[in-house]
């Protein structure tokens, strides 16, 4: 039997069927982005309309590309928060039908669990381990300890490292989403040309801020005039504050927690400079740094049924809800609001 994925909380339609062990029997992605490029950004309702639009084309594709049957579905794992509310809904309501009509059950997977899970998709995680998350949505450092102990270390109090990357790119006429873009322009610059001060956080070492860089960023796009090298040399700074802040930080906690696993996810886990700054920890201290593989950085569902596989008891209702936004919780509490639920919907 295998355990169908789905992820439809921000601009990529994604479906994905995972073997019993973990392992990616087939993962298909869906990205809107030509649809969302000409206003820079993504606008959820056009988000949310192509979301109905594709996923049941997306599912049957599936089906047919893997050359599996429906009777073959043990199993519907769905992203339902965090995430855009009029997506998550196309998501929640479509595996909800399928899992009724299937008589199969149903999971409902926390989306930074999927990306906190990813670095080992078909493989065991290796407990405890330092998570980091580092999205468009999210920047965030977890402990975990099994899949159902997860502790916030510390996160941004501002923008997620993806917003960084996607407003700089926009505020410099770069393109959406501006992530990969400044990657490619940094190859070539120089990024001793841009000092930026390292972000300081007055809420305490825990946290993470980005907001001075992005002002530093607009002053000196207000007072220079940047050419073709200019625009690589800031992109070059630019990443490399960014990736500095997070290695030194995931090596702060690492010490802190006495972790020496650390695995990295996300859509910015993407990025060239993270990859190689982060596998360049190796060998310092015993550190085990795993990053996701690339297929599953962005938004997929493959993470999605992978975390659901982890865990395994936890199902869920048929009057499950998306919600806009949530925290991690521990299994014990949400087992009571599933039964609470339950019991406030049967009287
Ligand atoms: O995980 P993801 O698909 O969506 C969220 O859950 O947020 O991440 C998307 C983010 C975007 O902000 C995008 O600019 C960033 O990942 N990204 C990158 C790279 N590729 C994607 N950021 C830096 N370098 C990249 N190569
Ligand atoms: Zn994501």
């Amino acid at each position: 039997m295998y355990t169908l994925g789905i992820d439809t909380s921000c601009d990529d339609t994604s479906v994905a069927l995972l073997n019993d062990d973990g392992t990616v029997k087939l993962s298909l992605i869906s990205s809107q982005v030509a649809l969302h490029e000409p206003h820079g950004g993504v606008v959820p309702e056009i988000a949310s309309r192509s979301h109905a639009e594709v996923l049941p084309l997306l599912f049957d594709k599936l089906l047919r590309d893997s050359g599996i049957t429906l009777a073959e579905i043990g199993a519907v794992a769905v992203t339902y928060t965090p995430g855009l509310i009029g997506c998550l809904l196309v998501g929640v309501n479509f595996a909800k039908a399928l899992a009724y009509q299937l008589g199969v059950p149903m999971y409902a997977v926390h989306h930074l669990e999927g990306h906190l899970f990813s670095p080992f998709i078909g493989d065991s995680p290796a407990y405890p381990f330092l998570g980091l998350v580092v999205s468009g949505g999210h920047t965030a450092f977890y402990r975990v300890n099994s899949p159902d102990i997860i502790t916030v270390l510390g996160q941004t109090v501002d923008d997620a490292v993806g917003e960084v990357y996607d407003k700089i790119a926009k505020h410099m006429g770069l393109g959406y989403p501006g992530g990969p873009i400044i990657d490619r322009l940094a190859a070539s610059g120089d990024a001793s040309r841009f000092i930026f001060k390292k972000p300081h956080v007055k809420m305490g070492e825990n946290y993470l801020s980005f907001s001075g860089l992005k002002t530093a960023a607009w002053q000196i796009l207000q007072k220079e005039q940047l050419d073709e090298k200019g625009t690589q040399d800031l992109c070059a700074s630019l990443q490399e504050v960014l990736v500095g802040v997070l290695v030194e930080k995931a090596q702060f906690f690492a010490e802190k927690e006495n972790l020496e696993t650390i695995a990295v996810s996300g859509g910015v886990a993407m990025n060239s400079r993270l990859r190689a700054d982060f596998k360049a920890m190796v060998g310092r201290k015993n550190y085990r740094v795993i990053i996701a593989d690339k297929a599953f950085c962005t938004d997929n569902a493959a993470m999605i049924a992978f975390a659901a596989i982890l865990k395994k008891e936890e199902t869920s209702p048929l009057e499950l809800n998306a919600m806009a936004s949530q925290k991690i919780q521990a299994r014990a509490l949400r087992r009571d609001q599933n039964a609470l639920r339950r019991s406030e919907s049967a009287s």
